[in-house]
């Protein structure tokens, strides 16, 4: 299995690790991403070569990190796991990349926000395992060429769009993850019932299922909280009725929409007529990182059709005005009765 030898990916809290899949047989939906990366892990065995790196793209929640892990299991490398913002300087990466052993993973999360000077040396690690770094300053600098073990560079973004040509082009394979559909998140949701050992009925699993916007991570966090409520009642079955009351607690709307996604949408519909409004305007107006909305909010609000992107901006769409409630009658909420 694999092992991580630096410190484990960030989660929101530890018990997510013993719920997350370990093989691909395991993981469930992603369908197709799945099934590249079954016949490029085989093929790569039976050749005896390391995989070809692999970028990962998509919104956040939908499972970058449990694949690479899962691709370090399969493959029987060690997971070295580290993220863009931290490597800050060439020698940052450098130290990463010459303590790797053949066979080894290194994840970089949010690689597209790797630095430019830093990206530029992983062009010649990736091609052809080579590390080309200068050493020392001024005229007595001169460039040093390494050979790394051969090693697969998995990276994981929620902006494939923001990497540069020539760090995309490096990529064997970009794998582009999609939001779940509600069946597979419902299998999700009863496999980690099983693991958490809390009884959940296929009906309810799909009502669950419905209510997270697509995301695994949010499908197994409403869960953790259903099942709290389930607790303070004695009950070791979640019923509907456990449901519905958790969700009225945690203002999910029928949707799966958040109190932040409905000012999102409130405030297009009412300070700016129903749009269209920029990105940076639009946060401001929330009090949140353009970043934040662009990567956390967005993504299912432009899924969901509850918002369009034009070229002048966003606008609200009237499945978005049916969320928030008819602004015109001043109904900002929906009623989460039943
Ligand atoms: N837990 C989180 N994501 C999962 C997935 N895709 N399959 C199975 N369990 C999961």
């Amino acid at each position: 299995m694999g092992r991580i030898l630096s410190s484990e990916p960030q989660n929101e809290d530890e018990s997510f690790i013993s719920i997350r899949p370990i093989s691909l047989s395991e993981y469930i939906g992603q369908k197709e991403v799945k099934s590249r990366l079954e016949i490029s892990i085989r093929a790569a065995k039976m050749r005896g070569d390391v995989l070809d790196h692999v970028l990962l793209a998509g919104p956040p929640g939908l499972g970058k990190t449990t694949l690479a892990m899962i691709i370090a299991h399969e493959t029987g490398g060690h997971l070295r796991a580290t993220s863009g913002p931290v490597i800050e300087r060439q020698g940052d990466l450098a130290a990463v990349l010459t303590s790797l052993s053949s066979g080894d993973i290194l994840f970089i999360d949010e690689i597209h926000r790797l630095p430019h000077v830093v990206e530029e040396i992983l062009y010649g690690a990736m091609e052809d395992f080579q590390l080309d770094i200068l050493v020392g300053k001024g005229p007595g600098a001169r460039s040093v060429r390494l050979s790394l073990s051969p090693f697969t560079l998995i990276g994981a973004t929620t902006r494939s769009g923001l990497l540069t040509p020539p760090l995309r082009n490096r990529f064997g394979m970009v794998l582009e993850l999609d939001f779940y559909n509600v069946v597979d998140i419902a299998l999700i949701v009863k496999r980690t019932a099983g693991i958490l050992g809390v009884k959940v009925s296929d009906e309810c699993a799909l009502e669950i299922a419905k209510r997270s916007r697509g995301t695994p991570r949010v499908a197994n966090r409403l869960l953790k909280r259903i099942r709290d409520f389930a607790t303070v009642k004695s009950e070791n079955e979640i019923t509907l009725e456990t449901i519905n009351e958790a969700f009225r607690a945690m203002k999910i709307d029928p949707y799966g929409l958040d109190d932040v996604d409905r000012k999102i949408l409130s405030k297009i519909a009412n300070d700016y007529h129903g749009g269209p409004v920029g990105l940076n305007s639009l946060a401001a107006t929330i009090g949140m990182e353009a970043e934040t909305v662009r990567e956390v909010y967005e993504p299912y609000l432009l899924q969901g059709g509850f918002v369009a992107r034009t070229s002048r901006g966003r606008i609200i769409t009237p499945k978005g005005y049916a969320a928030i409630g008819n602004p015109l009658i001043g109904f900002e909420n929906l009623d989460l009765e039943g």
